[in-house]
């Protein structure tokens, strides 16, 4: 679809995410024809610079952050559409200079690349300024809210100045390439669905595995743990598009209807059924606590658990979701794992497997099916496993170079389509069921178990399958 002339204003423009990813990205987008004439960029931030030095900002975050060799004329053309605003978030200053820099027809997002603790001053001083009319739009980071409390609070406030067609609620999950394809998979074959439930399926696994360490966020992490980073938002994410129902449509309420049911129908976590755990120290690199300097830290950098969907579809199936920093190698993947053939005609001495579906997000996105057949030779009937592999780099060549998240997802701002982002009461259910495992380990003053960096992982995570006679797949 064609996309309007407009504006995208970045509060937060000299901060990090804008450099690492909101920059780089509509650049991209300029380069592919997506900024129309007259289309601008503002950077908004509260240090005083000429606009000459934002835009000399920007080029060096290019030069940074993109990956592939950049074009130093599209470069020169794309800083021509970039303007930047001096404003204190919380105070007066430069919301004038803002506000007359508006135009009065065209589509504004803007874009609150920001610390939490300003999401509501912006909302409220937008107003204030005559800039919460229908031609505008916002676009909220995460963490949206730090529990369920503080989660309602922020949307009731931005509900007062915005309409909830307005909030685009950013998990930038949703943009990534393969978890789109997921739900292509799942609704666009016959192949799939038809056995798609606990009547065909053993168990589901979702693995988020990072090298890296909490780094620079020690004060943001120690509060929110691997739980409210990752696993409220991300996890459940993944695991709503893995588990809902088929949308009638691929539209926003039809999308995000089906995955608020299935929040909803996520049975409370059983308290043996979660695992924590915190990364110690190892070569070249800090413990979790001297990271978040506390060395009595309770917060988790890991976090493995079951769960259960008390619905038709799912009843009898456990998911397990895995997350955690400092584990041994950068992968995310979703395995299906489907049950055994009922009856082998093969006899015991033929080896007897089942089909597994693994969609790998990152890295190498692909999506490859276990089948069996029979091991080649004259030995007998010996079954094998062998790949049906969708490696989507080597299927469609250049353009499975994949856009990244925020490309799409800051594109679908400007479109105006909200499938991507997280509705009100999508949010607040993902707290509904986070808040009381959270509140547990309070009242209880669970600590973490330890783990080696660049391992699997605390050994009572491997444990938690094992006790139901499984294992993880991707990193063990
Ligand atoms: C962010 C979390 O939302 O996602 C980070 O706050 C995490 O802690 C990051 O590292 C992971 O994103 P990605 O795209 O690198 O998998």
């Amino acid at each position: 679809t064609p996309v309007n002339v407009f504006d995208l204003v970045v509060f937060g423009g000299t901060g990090d995410l804008a450099r690492r990813k909101i920059l780089p990205a509509m650049f991209k987008r300029f380069c592919a024809g997506e900024m129309p004439d007259g289309s601008r960029l503002i950077g908004v931030a509260r240090r005083a610079m000429p606009a000459e030095a934002y835009r000399d900002m920007v080029r060096a975050a290019l030069d940074e952050f993109l990956k592939t060799p950049i074009d130093p004329e599209a470069v020169e053309h794309f800083l021509q559409r970039i303007e930047y605003v001096q404003l204190d978030a919380q105070g007066e200053d430069g919301w004038q200079s803002l506000a007359e820099m508006m135009l009065p027809d065209r589509m504004r997002a803007f874009y609150f690349s920001v610390g939490p603790s300003l999401f509501s001053d912006l909302a409220a001083r937008l107003r204030l300024w005559g800039l919460a009319d229908e031609n505008s739009r916002i676009v909220v980071e995460k963490p949206f809210g730090h529990d369920l409390e503080t989660a309602k609070a922020l949307n009731a406030e931005l509900a007062t100045h915005f309409k909830e067609c307005q909030i685009y609620r950013i998990d930038h999950y949703l943009g990534k390439e393969t978890v789109q394809n997921l739900m292509a998979v799942r609704f666009g074959n016959m192949l799939f669905e038809p056995l798609w439930n606990s009547q065909y399926i053993d168990h589901i696994q979702i693995t988020v595995a990072e090298t890296v360490g909490v780094g620079g966020r020690g004060a943001y992490y120690q509060k929110a743990g691997a739980m409210r980073d990752m696993m409220q938002n991300h996890m459940m994410q993944l695991l709503c598009l893995i588990a809902m129902e088929p949308p009638a449509k691929f539209d926003p309420e039809a999308v995000r209807d089906e995955k608020l049911k299935v929040i909803r129908a996520l049975d409370p976590v059983e308290p043996h059924h979660i695992i924590r755990g915190q990364y110690t120290s190892g070569e070249d690199v800090a413990s979790f606590r001297e990271d978040v300097a506390d060395a009595r830290s309770k917060t988790e950098s890991f976090i493995a658990l079951k769960c259960h969907l008390s619905n038709w579809r799912w009843a009898g199936t456990p998911f397990y979701l895995r997350t955690g920093k400092r584990l041994k190698t950068r992968s995310s993947q979703i395995t299906v794992v489907f049950k055994d053939a009922p009856h082998s005609i093969f006899g015991p001495a033929s080896g007897r497997h089942n089909n597994e579906l693994t969609i790998q997000l990152q890295p190498d996105e692909g999506i490859i099916l276990d089948v069996t057949i029979k091991e080649p030779g004259a030995g007998g009937m010996k079954l094998i496993d062998v790949p049906l592999d969708m490696s989507f780099a080597e299927a469609l060549g250049p353009k499975a170079d994949a856009a990244d998240a925020y490309e799409r997802l800051i594109m679908d701002v400007i479109r105006g389509n909200q499938t991507l982002f997280m509705r009100n009461d999508e949010v607040e259910a993902a707290w509904a069921w986070t808040d009381p495992v959270i509140k547990g380990w309070e009242l209880r003053g669970d600590v973490p178990k330890p783990y080696d960096s660049f391992a699997n992982g605390p050994d009572d995570s491997s444990q938690l399958l094992r006790r139901d006679k499984r294992e993880w797949r991707g990193i063990k």
